[in-house]
């Protein structure tokens, strides 16, 4: 708990860091990216469960169709106000909450959603045929943090036990900027959400043909063996407690960023930056760093965050980071938040093969986005993949651009609010049952979130903020997998992934032959 509230107290960011100003010169910009960035990226490599020291805490081609750029709107828009004036608000939300699509400024999408959209069928596959009743929705409370109903497009929050940080908070924030940007769009609806690491529904547990059905239960991260329904996680808008912006604003620093440096002129050899002491797989990791004996072409440092936290993240450079052709992605105790920064430097990711998906992980292909490593034989793995690259430098650039793209494009925040757009409208038609206001909950809007908040966390808010509601509707959700194209996606998948392993089999026994 202690660094807990070290955390809260913030690093005492200068004022001129902490507040961008805009109309700079291109050099305050660059060195405005640079502070920035330095802030975020001491803490790529957060493993959440850190905070509590632990457990508590197709394929098809991606056949993108991307947002036809619609000319910009010739009416002036009214922006949606926050009135941090009006009455208690840690307590009331104004009653001219707009909960009507204003039907003139609204054209329909002419975008279809991106390819990773369908697993949003196959998350809620297991109620396709059952349906959600109340008693499934209640029995997901066992292990909630809250449970939301939205009502009328008015959100409720029944909040049943703390969240780590502000987990919780920030992630209602998100479901309420969505109500912001698509008014009155989102169907009534009432669900449990858990803000804790790994996933808890075990698939073993309900299937036969007399078995329950699931409980659903939302979360940030699934496994193949287990029934989570996987939504975005808070950091999309901002994880204040360690100064990760939010997304959008990274996404538009990092673009910048990639520009700084060609990939070829790049240092050839791996990178990685982080706490290994997480999760066991990060510590056998730390066997693959350069020695005098060895040398895996990885090049791997330890960050003590909490210390760079107190210190106003100084150490950390950007000079350290989208400088390498390599970087590795690597799990903690659960996915990693770190994945979607690591992917948008457009170096070539090596990404030790995970455990654990993410809402748009499951759109990434080995050999298109990333580079597969083997997760038991993580040293020469590395080594043959860093080697590979570097005699294949035109097609390793190629991955490393792929993915960037992929984050830029297919994961703009309008498409994450599009997921959760999609995902709780369909969720929604699940339900056989009326939703209604849980006793001991309270209504939620903006203001009763921001008004209170402080520091860094309003900051964070008031840039996260949807300030006008969308000119369009949501993309169009592709429809879902046949049986007989998700058979296609993982055998392509892990046909590229026996591929790599085939490849570095045969390098691997050439070498020992020549020793
Ligand atoms: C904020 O709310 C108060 C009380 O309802 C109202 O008097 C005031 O005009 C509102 N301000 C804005 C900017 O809407
Ligand atoms: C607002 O309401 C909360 C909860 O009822 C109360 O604790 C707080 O003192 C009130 N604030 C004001 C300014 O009335
Ligand atoms: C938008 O789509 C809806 C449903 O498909 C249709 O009823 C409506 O007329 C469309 N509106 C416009 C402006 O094209
Ligand atoms: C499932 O339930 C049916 C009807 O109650 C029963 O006849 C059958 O034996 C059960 N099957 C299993 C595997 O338990
Ligand atoms: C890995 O090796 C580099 C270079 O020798 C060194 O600076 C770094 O501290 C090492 N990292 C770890 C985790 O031991
Ligand atoms: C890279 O090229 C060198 C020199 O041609 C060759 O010896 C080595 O086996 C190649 N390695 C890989 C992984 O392709």
């Amino acid at each position: 708990m202690r660094f807990l509230s070290l955390l809260h107290e913030g690093p005492g960011v200068p004022q001129q860091f902490s507040q961008r100003k805009k109309g700079g010169a291109r050099a305050t910009v660059l060195f405005v990216f640079i502070i920035i960035f330095s802030f975020f990226v001491s803490a790529l490599w957060i493993d959440t469960s850190v905070f509590l020291g632990g457990p508590h805490s197709k394929w098809k081609a991606v056949k993108t169709l991307r947002n036809v750029e619609l000319p910009e709107s010739p009416r002036r828009r009214t922006e949606i106000p926050l009135n941090c004036s009006a009455g208690n608000l840690t307590r009331t939300c104004p009653a001219n909450f707009p909960t009507e699509f204003k039907a003139d400024d609204y054209r329909n999408a002419t975008s279809v959603c991106p390819e990773y959209f369908r697993w949003i069928h196959e998350d809620l596959k297991p109620w396709k045929e059952t349906g959600i009743s109340m008693e499934m929705v209640e029995r997901a409370r066992r292990t909630a943090k809250f449970r939301l109903v939205i009502l009328n497009g008015r959100a409720y929050v029944e909040k049943y036990r703390e969240a780590i940080q502000t987990r919780d908070v920030i992630t209602l924030w998100g479901i309420l900027q969505l109500l912001s940007k698509y008014p009155g769009k989102l169907p009534n609806l009432d669900l449990m959400f858990d803000c804790d690491d790994r996933p808890v529904v075990e698939a073993r547990y309900y299937r036969g043909p007399n078995a329950t059905v699931p409980p659903p239960l939302f979360r940030y991260c699934g496994d193949d063996s287990s029934l989570d329904i996987v939504f975005p996680d808070w950091s999309f808008w901002g994880w204040h407690e360690i100064n990760i912006k939010p997304w959008e604003t990274i996404l538009k620093e990092l673009k910048e960023g990639n520009q700084r440096s060609k990939w070829i002129d790049r240092e050839r050899y791996a990178y990685w930056k982080g706490n290994p002491f997480v999760a066991p797989t990060r510590q056998d990791l730390m066997k693959c760093n350069v020695s005098e004996k060895q040398d895996w072409h990885a090049r791997l440092y330890i960050q003590d965050w909490i210390l760079e936290s107190q210190k106003g993240y100084k150490q950390s450079s950007l000079a350290d980071q989208c400088i390498h052709r390599y970087k590795i992605y690597i799990e903690g105790w659960a996915w990693s938040v770190s994945e979607k920064y690591i992917l948008a430097c457009d170096s070539l990711t090596l990404r030790v093969n995970p455990r654990f998906y993410t809402f748009f992980s499951r759109g990434m292909l080995p050999m298109r986005h990333y580079w597969p490593i083997k997760d038991d034989d993580k040293c020469r793995s590395l080594r043959f993949a860093v080697e590979w690259g570097n005699n294949h430098t035109k097609e390793a650039e190629a991955i490393g651009k792929a993915a960037s793209n992929f984050i830029q494009d297919e994961m703009k925040m309008d498409y994450v609010y599009d997921y959760m757009f999609h995902l709780l409208n369909e969720y929604a038609k699940l339900l056989k049952y009326k939703p209604t206001v849980p006793e001991h909950a309270i209504e939620l809007c903006s203001e009763t979130l921001a008004c209170p908040a402080t520091g860094r966390e309003k900051t964070f808010m008031m840039e996260s903020m949807v300030k006008f509601q969308a000119e369009t509707s949501a993309c169009t959700m592709p429809p879902p997998y046949d049986p007989q194209e998700l058979d296609t996606f993982h055998k392509d998948k892990y046909g590229s992934i026996n591929q790599v392993q085939k490849w570095e089999k045969t390098y691997w026994e050439t070498q020992i032959k020549q020793i």
